[in-house]
């Protein structure tokens, strides 16, 4: 992996139409685990963007009565680029395939696997299937449709360019046998290694009977094929080929290989097998880490924009905001394996564990810190069961969070937030302010709680950024810790961290109750 910086990508979405909760589903995760890592303070890249070329696009294109150019032009600014924004992804750049940056490099590319004897002249003749813009293989095929879309494929006999991937198998093998972390969860892996040894053909990589693509640099008659030219954008978009001392080859060895490539398990064959054997071939270093996620399903099935099933995000973040969507997809799905969206099952976590258990303690601690103290944060204390409490859990968040285990890293920190909601509950800094005598013992009852809020916010930035921008400046931490993004994980459950004095003030209300929205 590239020491300098910490790369991760989502995959380029197809823009033949807007993004689903399927689509945000990975996207939110590469930018949770990519902000967990800024505030590990690492240096990050954090790459999206739109696969545009190929058969797909430009039916849908042809369709609705548009040039794929324009399609895609209005689709990703009218659609894509917005939904990010909407959902707070905080990508570092974002790539599509239509750009001259991503071409040129494209075509560079191939000419070099041509120069270098890996990509001969050949004849496909079989099923393809558009939807999933691929050549089938028999066992992909159930009475003949693709298994993914139920749908018949074309049966292609072109004149195309092949790529010898069949080459690196062996190669491949002893990469994943060597580096079990670079193919997650497992049963992925033992489905790519299970793949690669049942026998791997050489590789289609050009078309001839459509144009919308790269032209095939030296037989302009073909297009480069959509995956060959899609896959690329990992690399392209840090600057693949360039010339060392330029801007683009600097980027490209400050960032090159890329460390997560988070996909869902729908593509995992081209990540895990294909993409490799292509870097392989250039003479380049594998990504380290190929991660398949499992499908939100819609009734057993997955959620689809073919099958018209796909939910948008909006319909979601209307009613629950933002931050509960970010939060609920990967504390209720285990990252790898399948899951299913249910309004009541989101509903349900958004009152106990966002309404009730963080929502209300960190409203509940300033109240009271106004009512009894004045508004202004007590005399630092430590509760040494709370503060070995956040250390641990700190670190469980930390380990789970780095293997991309998100269920796991957000229980750890839900687990903390619990624990101090039983600490102000057996506390009761309410019955101890009806003597004055009690006014030390409360203050560091008060305190302690701020202290487990101020770590909260910080931990749970990277999952619901605007929800703890909101508590972090009532806390008054944003005059006096700075910025909520600056706060490094490791220094988290350094306790004592709010200073005495500093003001706290009532913000607005984090996760308002369900029934008070309109419906
Ligand atoms: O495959 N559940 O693009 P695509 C979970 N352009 N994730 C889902 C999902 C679901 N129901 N539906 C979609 C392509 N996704 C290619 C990729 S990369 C070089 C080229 C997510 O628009 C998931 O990440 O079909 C899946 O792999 C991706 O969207 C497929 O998006
Ligand atoms: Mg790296």
């Amino acid at each position: 992996m590239s020491a300098e910086t910490f790369y991760v990508t989502t995959p380029i979405y197809y823009v033949n139409d807007a993004p689903h909760i399927g689509h945000a589903y990975t996207t939110v995760a590469g930018d949770v685990l990519t902000r967990w890592h800024r505030q590990r303070g690492e240096q990050v890249w954090f790459l999206t963007g739109t696969d545009e070329h190929g058969e797909k696009v430009l039916n849908t294109a042809t369709a609705n009565n548009s040039t794929p150019q324009a399609w895609c032009d209005n689709l990703v600014e009218q659609k894509w680029k917005p939904v990010w924004k909407a959902l707070n992804i905080a990508n570092d750049d974002f790539i599509r395939t239509t750009e001259p940056r991503h071409m040129e490099r494209v075509q560079r590319f191939m000419q070099q696997l041509k120069d270098a004897g890996f990509i001969y002249a050949g004849k496909f003749e079989g099923p393809y299937c558009v939807g999933c813009e691929e050549f089938k293989l028999p066992g992909d095929l159930e009475d003949g449709n693709c298994k993914v879309h139920g749908k018949p494929c074309a049966m292609l006999s072109e004149d195309n360019w092949f790529f010898k991937l069949s080459e690196f198998v062996p190669a491949l093998l002893e990469h994943y046998k060597k580096n079990p972390e670079a193919c997650q969860p497992e049963s992925a892996r033992n489905e790519v290694v299970a793949f690669l040894e049942s026998g791997v053909r050489d590789l289609s990589i050009s078309r001839s009977s459509f144009d919308w693509g790269i032209p095939v640099p030296w037989d302009t008659e073909q297009v480069i094929y959509v995956w060959f030219d899609a896959l690329l954008n990992y690399a392209t978009a840090v600057g693949l080929g360039d010339e060392a001392d330029s801007a683009g080859g600097k980027k490209f060895a400050a960032t090159w290989p890329a460390d997560v490539h988070l996909v869902g398990k729908d593509i995992l064959r081209f990540h895990a097998v294909i993409w490799p054997a292509m870097l392989m071939a250039a003479g380049l270093p594998v990504p380290g880490k190929v991660f398949a996620h499992g499908w939100l399903l819609v009734g057993g099935e997955k959620m689809s924009k073919s099958k018209l099933t796909g939910i948008a995000p909006e319909t979601i973040t209307d009613h629950f905001g933002v931050d509960a969507f970010r939060y609920y997809f990967l504390r209720a799905i285990p990252f790898g394996s399948d899951g299913s969206f249910s309004w009541e099952d989101m509903g349900a976590r958004y009152t106990s564990e966002l309404a009730n258990d963080f929502g209300n303690l960190a409203s509940r601690i300033i109240a009271m810190i106004e009512k009894y103290c004045d508004g202004a944060i007590p005399a630092v204390a430590r509760d040494e069961e709370l503060a070995t409490l956040l250390a641990t859990s700190v670190e469980r968040a930390d380990v789970a969070m780095c293997a991309l285990d998100f269920q796991g890293g957000i229980g750890a920190i839900m687990d903390f937030c619990k624990r101090v909601n039983g600490y102000v509950t057996e506390k009761e800094p309410w019955a101890m302010a009806k003597d004055p005598a009690n006014q030390i013992e409360l203050e560091k009852v008060l305190y302690n709680t701020a202290e487990a809020v101020r770590a909260l916010a910080v931990l749970l930035h990277p999952v619901m950024p605007t929800t703890t921008q909101i508590l972090w400046e009532s806390l008054g931490a944003d005059e006096t810790l700075g910025d909520i993004k600056g706060q490094k994980i490791a220094d988290v459950a350094n306790w004592g961290q709010l200073p005495t004095g500093s003001r706290v003030t009532k913000g607005a209300v984090l996760f308002p109750r369900l029934e008070e929205k309109p419906a």
